[in-house]
Order: C-alpha cells, then structure tokens, then sequence
C-alpha cells in the first residue's frame, strides 16, 4: 500500500452512515477521525465528499486504530475493498487538483530553493568589456527552437493547470509569452485524463496565438496506463507545438503518494516518440541530466533536452515540506541538493550531443544575467520556472514587468560581455571561478 497524502482541508465521510472527517488519503486506503464504533477487521460502505455534487463511494476494511489524543474522536486507518462505479477516476482527479493547489502554496510562501543557485552560476563570469560597443537596444536576442522563431532565448518552464488558481496563472503566463516572444510550457496533464472538465485551465491558445507551447506529462505515466493516445489527446487538447515529457524520480520518490515503479520506461519513452506528430522534449525536474542519458534520450528520439539541473526549485524540499510526517521531511531535505547543476549539466550535454541539437537550461535560472550564462554554457535556451510563477501569481503587471527585466538584463549582459547575438555567446570565453 502506497503512503496516505495529508490532506490541508479534511474531508467529510460516511462510514455505514455514520460521521467522520478523512485526514489522508490515498487510493487503496484512508486515514478517518470518527466516533462511529468500529473494530479491526470490520467492512463498511464508506461515502467521501470531495466537493459539492463530487463524491467517491466504495467499501473499507477497518486495518487498525491510530492512537490520538482528541478524545472522543478515534483514529482509524481504513483499507480500500473496492470503489463503485467512477469513483476512483473522480478521487484521483480530485487528489491530483489537490496536490497541484498544495504544490501552489508551498511554491509561492516557502524557501523552496536547493541553496545553491548562487554558487552554481555565479561561478561562472561572462567576460567583462569595459568598452563596450553599441547599446542595449542595438543586442539581437532573436533564436529559434524547435523550427520556431522566440523573440529571446527565454522559455516560461512548464509549471501548472488543474485547478481556478493555476488556470489563472496559465492565462497571466500565456500573456507574458505571447507579448514577450517567449517560449511557455505547461505544467503535468495528467489529470485531464481523469477530469476533462479542468481543461480550460490548461488552454492558453486563445491568449498566446504565436508562442512555443508545449504540452507536458510525467514520463512514469507511461508505467501507469496512459498511452500513445492519451498522450496525443493532452497535446491536441490544448493546440500544443511540442510535448515535454517530465523525468522526475526524486519528486515521485520522496512524495508520499509517489509512484516508484520506473522500470521499463525507455522502450515505452522511444515508441511514444516514434508515434507522436509533434517533438517530443525530454526535461528534468530539477535534479539534471547527464551527458550518458542525454545520449541515451537523443537515441530515443527526443528533439530537445531541458537538463532541469539542481540549484533551483528543489521538488524534494516542497515534497517534504508538503508531507506532514517528520521522516518524509528529512527525506525531502536530505535529496534538497540531490543532481547535477544546471551549468555543469548544458556543458557535459553540449560536449556529447554535439553543436545542433537543441539543449535548454532549466533550473536555478534567476535573471538575464543567468541567461547570458546558460547560453553561454552551450544551452540554445534558458527555462525559468519560480521567478515566473512568483510574479505571475501577483499579477499581469509583475509578470510582464519581470519578463521585460530578464529581457534588459540580457542584453546588457550581451553588451557588456561583447556578445552581439545570441549566437556571439557561446563563442565567449568564460572564466570558472570555483
Ligand atoms: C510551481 C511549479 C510547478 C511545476 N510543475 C511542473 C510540472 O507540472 N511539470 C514539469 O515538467 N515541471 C514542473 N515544474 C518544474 C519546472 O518546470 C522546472 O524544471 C523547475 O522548477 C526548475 O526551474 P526553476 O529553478 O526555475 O524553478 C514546476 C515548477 C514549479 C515552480
């Protein structure tokens, strides 16, 4: 049986009609708070209500009672027997629009950083020209990925959809990109393969006409049910140009409710690459990918690689910080600063994959400053994930005005270090101060 995941607003329950509140919860079982005389080894017919006219119905075994100290409520943990008609798609839907809100609010409130996003790039200096020649405006961030033109090498990382408040944050981003020239990818779509009804969350089209739009889902999935299809069906669904399909084993293994099983996921990853119309981007979470996998990923068939190396958000710290139970939360911060660096991951890649084949740089990327960086290392494009939520969940303006300073940043950077287009960076000679 997997972990439970805590729930940050209990839900109420029936069990044999009698009251209780679900604390956790998971597939295959429940953590229950209910006065209701229940004994190990007891079936009842459970009731969960997730949200008004949403419920899951199915039968419980009663495994054991959990000790507490909220007398008269006792603690039981409960065994899933069996779910009745959709209720199982309805609560896996529902838990993964859960999860995305909490992932939000962690996001956006909390030190979700490795710790090493200053040392990881700022070991590396772009040459500095005292005498530079031109002016900012005079920079051409003009590039292209994926056979389409950006007006700066800048993509939006995939980030979210699923609930009100993502689909909002997808709107702002979606603006941004579109006014901006950015690249923008969306977070995991996985759950509108359980509520097609969340879709408008994930739409942006309407809003960013022209930008690189990539759709995105877990690679594990492709061990959990969802097929070529389905993964045709997510691109199609919100007019996408590319699929990002994510790696993210600390994130799944440090979860609670995470899925471990990842064997035989290459075969799989390869026939999905073969079958589907559109390019398919490989990308970290954050943990990095190295030179032997990316080679290994290229062989797939994967157009582009985002290395999403470490030095940014780290999904193991806000998994343990999402997890309510202490070993989870040493779990989550013993792998905090768990990969490859971003820096040290675009290079390694570059070296083995060789000039032409497109690379982003995700992960620990702050400013126009880190782009030049990124670029510099060999990467055809930067992803920014945390900076971009951060002023997109305060708004249109903050968001806008952020991207328009990372755009400043770079060029100036450009200027300063000699760089008149984006294909002058690479070309630099970096110095490595460790
Ligand atoms: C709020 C948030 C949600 C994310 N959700 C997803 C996701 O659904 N799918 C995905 O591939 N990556 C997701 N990521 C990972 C980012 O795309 C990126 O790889 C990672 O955050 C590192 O970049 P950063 O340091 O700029 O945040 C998410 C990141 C954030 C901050």
């Amino acid at each position: 049986m997997k972990q439970l995941a805590s729930l940050d607003a209990y839900l109420p329950v029936t069990l044999d009609g009698e009251q209780g509140l679900c604390l956790a919860l998971g597939l295959d079982g429940l953590l229950v708070d209910s006065q209701a005389p229940l004994a190990p080894g007891q079936e009842l017919g459970l009731r969960l209500f997730l949200k008004p006219g949403s419920r899951a119905v199915g039968r419980v075994l009663v495994r054991e009672e959990i000790p507490t100290a909220q007398a008269p409520l006792r603690r039981w943990n409960l065994e899933v027997v069996s779910w009745e008609g959709d209720s199982e798609k309805t609560l896996q839907g529902h838990m993964s629009g859960s999860r995305k809100d909490s992932h939000l609010s962690i996001v956006a409130e909390e030190d979700v950083e490795s710790g090493l996003e200053q040392r990881a790039w700022e070991r590396w200096d772009l040459p500095h020209l005292a005498l530079p020649e031109g002016r900012p405006e005079d920079m051409d961030l003009s590039c292209s990925l994926l056979g389409r033109e950006l007006s700066a090498p800048v993509m939006i990382a995939g980030m979210t959809g699923g609930s009100s408040r993502a689909g909002a944050i997808n709107r702002v981003l979606a603006v941004t990109a579109q006014e901006l020239g950015l690249a923008m990818g969306l977070g995991s779509q996985r759950v509108l393969l359980e509520q097609d009804g969340l879709l408008p969350t994930f739409r942006v089209r309407d809003l960013a006409p022209d930008i690189l739009l990539l759709a995105n889902v877990g690679a594990i999935q492709l061990n959990l049910g969802v097929d070529i299809d389905d993964c045709r069906r997510l691109v199609d669904s919100v007019e996408a140009d590319a699929l990002a399909l994510h790696l993210n084993p600390i994130q799944e293994m440090v979860q609670p409710e995470g899925d471990r099983d990842w064997r035989d996921l290459r075969t799989k990853i390869a026939k999905l690459i073969e079958a589907l119309e559109v390019p398919v981007v490989i990308k970290e979470v954050g943990s990095g990918i190295s030179a032997e996998l990316a080679v290994i990923c290229r062989d797939m068939g994967a157009a582009a690689i985002d290395v999403g190396g470490s030095g940014g958000t780290s999904w193991a710290k806000i998994e343990g910080l999402r997890s309510q139970d202490s070993e989870r939360q040493a779990m989550g911060e013993s792998f905090r600063r768990w990969g490859i660096s971003t820096g040290d991951a675009v290079r390694e890649c570059r070296a083995v994959l060789g000039a032409e084949f497109p690379l982003i740089a995700t992960g620990g990327v702050r400013n126009g400053v880190d782009v030049a960086r990124a670029v510099a290392l060999g990467a055809d494009v930067a992803g920014m994930a945390l900076p971009f939520f951060r002023a997109a969940d305060q708004g249109q303006d903050p968001a806008l005005a952020r991207g328009r300073r990372i755009l400043e940043e770079l060029r100036i950077a450009m200027l300063c270090s000699g760089a008149r287009t984006v294909a002058d960076l690479p070309r630099l000679k970096l110095r490595e101060s460790r």
